[in-house]
């Protein structure tokens, strides 16, 4: 069974109470999207292997440590996962970035696939699946997929907000995947939108609706 992170940094929480707000308008739910993302990139990357090398300070040499040879790529789940994008590449510079594009069918509720462009060697890179919502679960273990069958094997899932039945579901079908989360919200509402929640994160990150 795969492990479930949810943050408790304290300016992770407070950022979250200003996303969640419906009256924070489109320019600083950006910003604040952004940043969460940043500082969740501190705790997604814990676990990442060092290496020593040899370096000069101005004094003597010395063995120091950096991140060791491990290629890393992050795939936002289109529309909302590009709100994370630039906060998580901040901290990642060198990260390649692969994009899939689905949407929640409104009627059925079930991902609906329509891009997907990922890195080359993505079966040697180690991926980070980024969608702000975990909602159903069905778009997040859908984008997991899509990856899984271009051959990557070591992935783990960024999301900022996720109900309890979207991580049992992504739990169930990639058992494999890790999930880092933001918040894990009380339930889901009869339209499966999270409950508080922040409403529809696409819409408030491009002003649509
Ligand atoms: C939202 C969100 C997730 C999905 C979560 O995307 O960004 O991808 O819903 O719901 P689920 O867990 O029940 O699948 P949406 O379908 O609204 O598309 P958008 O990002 O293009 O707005
Ligand atoms: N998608 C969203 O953007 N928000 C939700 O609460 C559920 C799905």
């Amino acid at each position: 069974m795969s492990k479930v992170y949810e943050m408790n940094h304290p300016l992770i929480k407070h950022k979250l109470t200003f996303i969640r707000k419906k009256d924070t308008g489109a320019k600083e739910f950006r910003e604040l999207v952004k940043e969460v993302s940043m500082l969740m990139a501190y705790e997604v990357t814990r676990n990442l292997s060092l290496e020593n090398i040899e370096i000069e300070t101005p004094i003597t040499k010395t063995k120091s440590e950096v991140i060791s040879g491990k290629k890393l790529g992050i795939v936002p789940i289109l529309r909302a996962g590009l709100g994370m994008v630039e906060g998580m590449l901040n901290l990642l510079p060198a990260a390649k970035v692969g994009h899939v594009g689905l949407y929640r069918d409104p009627e059925t509720l079930k991902p609906v696939e329509y891009y997907c462009k990922l890195p080359k060697d993505v079966e040697e890179r180690e991926l980070i699946v980024l969608d702000p919502m975990l909602a159903t679960g069905g778009s997040g273990a859908a984008g997991i997929q899509f990856v899984k069958d271009r051959g990557a094997t070591n992935i783990k899932f960024m999301c900022l907000i996720a109900s309890p039945e979207g991580i049992e579901f992504i739990q169930k079908e990639h058992p494999d995947v890790d999930i880092y989360v933001g918040a894990i919200d009380e339930k889901l509402n009869d339209h499966a939108y999270i409950v508080p929640g922040l409403g529809d994160a696409g819409d408030r990150l491009f002003g649509t609706k």
